[in-house]
């Protein structure tokens, strides 16, 4: 598979970094050929830029069309000669022309074992529901929200007297293991779409097990 990355943010740029570094540490075999963002002022730009990687704005504003948006970024990542399309803190839905343009390989990374708690403030959403567990899933892009094929999902406790914020700080800590390793998985081949299943071969499992929820 095309090993060539386009991470598309809108904000602080966390899971970006993590899968920058897994790079550099050579924990992941991948190149990041460009950054996008919809938003000028996001800080994963800065991290972006830090680490020697092209970084753009396409602002979501100005467009007739969500679909116009969307192409334009398809060419971008098309000319970069991108295989594989991480959504990092991407705060926008995805339409179908990107999602026609890079099919079954765009992956998202969402603060939630989904489907519970699809959407927005994921984490506030598992405390008011009194859940017990959390966690984080990778998943391919469906023109659905937050519900496409798992790749991965980690689980995280939720403790007694957690609130939003320190769930969330909880969950991230697996998010930035969680993504590179999904990544990897994705990248290494020998699986395919099943319906709404991601399913791997024999031999692709046994070459990079998936991992063991966090805790156990
Ligand atoms: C993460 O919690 C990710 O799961 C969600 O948005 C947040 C982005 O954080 N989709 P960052 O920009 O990667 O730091």
């Amino acid at each position: 598979m095309n090993r060539r990355l386009g991470v598309l943010i809108s904000g602080r740029g966390s899971n970006l970094q993590a899968l920058i570094d897994a790079i550099r540490d050579g924990r992941l075999d991948a190149t990041i050929a460009v950054v996008i963002s919809n938003r000028e002022d996001a800080q994963g730009l800065e991290r972006a830029r830090a680490a020697g990687i092209e970084a753009l704005t396409i602002s979501h504003r100005g467009w007739p069309s969500r679909d116009d948006h969307d192409r334009a970024i398809a060419r971008k990542l098309r000319a970069r000669e991108v295989g594989l399309v991480c959504l990092a803190g991407y705060m926008r839905l995805v339409a179908a022309p990107l999602l026609e343009a890079f099919p079954n390989a765009i992956l998202n990374i969402h603060p939630s074992l989904l489907p519970a708690f699809p959407g927005v403030d994921a984490q506030r959403q598992a405390i008011e529901h009194g859940v017990r567990v959390s966690g984080v899933t990778v998943h391919f892009v469906t023109s659905e929200l937050d519900n496409g094929p798992i790749v991965l999902q980690r689980a995280v406790p939720v403790l007694e007297g957690d609130t939003a914020e320190t769930l969330a700080a909880r969950i991230l800590v697996e998010e930035h293991k969680a993504y590179p390793e999904a990544v990897g998985i994705v990248l290494a081949g020998g699986w395919r779409i099943e319906g709404r299943r991601f399913v791997r071969s024999a031999t692709a499992a046994s070459a990079s097990p998936s991992p063991l929820p966090a805790g156990s």
